[in-house]
């Protein structure tokens, strides 16, 4: 059951798609406080779960912390965080009783989940003006059911998405992304997406492609997709302010950019230099910046990546001025710890500021709009801005979009990445927390940097990090500037590379299936034990597993030279350790088991009377024959 309670005036975040009537707020479950902010209580039991908060750090139960919704550019996903890029604003209280929250708010949020006070949640919105929906239903499933319904169906990729994907900040130009194919071909290791990144772009600008290093892109892109190579490139939310560059005269010409209280452009510097941005919550600029697109999709382009848009700002005009300006009163001054902490602050500070997005502002029917209050739907806007703009053009399920920002809504219209991780072990598990809280709230097409973003990867971590990829929607390798190069076949042995991405191929009927039952009916394709155990105290608490779709579970290995790992399984199971076309099967009883995986292994656990169809593995999605698959139970 579904009921919202209406605070104030909310703004309209058309995150919701089906209609519920508010009631009225004498009848509001929780204490509640108005003053600054709405402020709600909950007295959480000693046994509740609380799930939820979709990309969030932390664990699957989000107890014992403090989250808060803003969407951020932070590339150190550690556990002292507090936000990540999403603002995902759901959360599942589960024990004796199971209720869903949505807060739809586009401002900041707090999650106090008894970090305060071990048995209380306090939600703090920072503004009077929202929507609370409370959910609830017999089972944390039914809940999340319910929820899905209310926010509308998950956005579907094409086929050819579910194929294995190779990026790297950057490959500039086609001599390198030939390279890339090349590798792949030579060691046979399936393929199916490269990824372009900033420096495929004229001087970093949005819609150009630099025809020194991609000379007649649209032939080039026709050529890879001929070799059943699609090309992704990368589309930031900045525009470089540049006279004689369309988008930016446009935008301006316009009024389409955000501004500066005094009716000015908002500008601030980003990778291009000093950029203006879109205001993307008119639907005026979402259709001019979506129709922008096309300058790519007539070039044969099929996939993007929309990033940055938080959005990102490493520095601002005004920002920048007063911190040079301080830099330039403190040169020659003896520097005592005061001032120069307060320099090298200063400096610091000037990303990703908030008096910079307090600065910010849109007009938005008429009305002049603070960003601190929208903050947290631009990114997701700007999806939405793709998102129309293919599914008019081209249909359903023609056109992969992820995003790094979102909000709920957002996942009607794209995936998403988990941003920029590390190449560490711990962020194997991080990613694989993250799944059920996103697929929670609609997010169904989406999975971490494999191999990690930051820093080197070594060859067993990348290894470890396909094997939780093989089971992702979205199976992409990626890697920054100035790291190791981090793809399969730059590796010693890269049959070992070849065994863990072909069950990736091997698998994709069956994770296609459940992709598409899960965006069909609500569902969720990775779910917490404790969904399906409730009454096994350690199913509840196990947070390295999940289960997956209505047959399996899986078990990453994630620590360094480990040969395996305990696995616990709630009922007994069939272990299944897929290797290139091998499979080894083995029951296993209720329990906890040591499980032996070799680094090119992956190990998949099946519930009894189930069975996964697997194909023959193939070099390109394209390639797959799904007709006869072979069955393991
Ligand atoms: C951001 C993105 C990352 C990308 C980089 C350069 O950090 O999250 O994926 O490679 O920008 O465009």
């Amino acid at each position: 059951m579904i009921n919202k309670y209406t605070f104030g005036e909310p703004y309209p975040t058309e995150a919701v798609v089906q209609p519920v009537s508010a009631s009225g707020l004498e009848g509001f479950p929780f204490a509640c406080c108005l003053s600054d902010g709405l402020e709600l209580t909950i007295a959480m039991d000693r046994d509740d779960i609380v799930f939820g908060l979709g990309e969030s750090i932390r664990g699957i139960n989000k107890r014992g912390w403090v989250y808060e919704s803003w969407c951020s550019d932070d590339p150190y996903h550690t556990e002292d965080k507090i936000s990540l890029y999403a603002a995902h604003n759901f959360i599942l209280i589960s024990g004796r009783t199971q209720t869903g929250i949505f807060i739809d708010f586009p401002g900041r949020i707090r999650w106090d989940i008894g970090y305060t006070k071990t048995d209380e949640l306090k939600i703090t919105v920072s503004g009077t003006d929202a929507d609370v929906y409370v959910i609830t239903g017999e089972s944390p499933r039914d809940v999340v059911r319910e929820f899905r319904g209310l926010i509308g169906p998950s956005y579907v990729p094409p086929f050819w998405a579910f194929g294995f994907q190779q990026s790297r900040w950057s490959y500039p130009d086609a001599e390198t992304v030939d390279r890339i194919i090349a590798g792949y071909d030579a060691a046979q290791i399936p393929l199916d997406c490269v990824y372009l990144d900033i420096d495929y772009m004229k001087d970093y600008k949005d819609f150009t492609v630099d025809e020194r290093k991609f000379p007649d892109f649209a032939d080039y892109a026709a050529e890879k997709k001929k070799q059943g190579i699609r090309l992704i490139p990368i589309i930031d939310a900045g525009i470089r302010e540049e006279d004689g560059y369309s988008v930016y005269e446009e935008g301006k010409r316009l009024g389409y950019f955000c501004k500066n209280a005094d009716g000015s452009d908002f500008e601030a510097g980003v990778w291009p230099g000093m950029c203006c941005f879109p205001d993307f919550l008119r639907a005026d600029v979402r259709e001019w910046f979506g129709s922008r697109y096309r300058a790519l999709t007539d070039a044969g382009i099929e996939g993007f990546w929309n990033d940055m848009n938080e959005p990102a700002l490493f520095y601002s005009a005004d920002g920048l001025r007063r911190t040079l300006d301080l830099a330039s009163q403190l040169k020659g001054q003896n520097l005592d710890l005061g001032k120069f902490f307060g320099l090298k602050d200063a400096f610091a500070g000037l990303s990703n500021s908030e008096r910079d997005y307090a600065s910010i502002f849109h007009h938005v029917n008429g009305r002049q709009v603070g960003h601190m209050q929208v903050h947290n739907i631009y990114g997701a806007n700007m999806t939405r801005a793709a998102g129309d703009f293919f599914e008019k053009e081209f249909g359903r399920e023609k056109i992969l979009m992820l995003s790094r920002a979102s909000y709920i809504g957002a996942h009607r219209s794209g995936g998403i990445w988990f941003g920029d991780n590390h190449s560490w072990w711990s962020h194997i598990l991080l990613a694989l927390k993250m799944l059920p809280g996103a697929n929670m709230c609609g997010f169904l097409y989406c999975g971490p940097d494999l191999g990690g973003f930051n820093g080197n990867v070594s060859r067993d971590l990348l290894l470890r990090f396909l094997a939780l990829g093989v089971f992702t929607p979205l199976m992409r390798c990626h890697s920054a500037l100035g790291t190791r190069d981090q793809e399969c076949f730059a590796f010693e042995d890269p049959g070992d590379f070849r065994d863990v991405v072909q069950v990736r191929y091997r698998l994709i009927p069956y994770l296609w299936d459940t992709f598409r039952k899960a965006a069909q009916n609500g569902d969720m394709i990775f779910r917490p034990l404790a969904f399906d155990y409730p009454d096994d105290m350690i199913a509840c608490e196990c947070e390295t597993q999940l289960m997956l779709g209505e047959e399996c579970m899986i078990a990453p290995v994630f620590e360094q030279n480990a040969s395996g790992r305990t696995v616990y399984l709630p009922e007994d199971m069939t272990l299944a350790i897929l290797s290139g076309e091998s499979v080894r099967t083995e029951p296993l009883e209720k329990g906890f088991h040591y499980v032996r995986v070799a680094l090119n292994e992956v190990p998949l656990l099946i519930k009894k009377g189930k069975k996964i169809p697997l194909c023959r593995p193939a070099l390109r999605t394209a390639l797959l024959d799904t007709e006869k698959p072979e069955y393991i139970m």
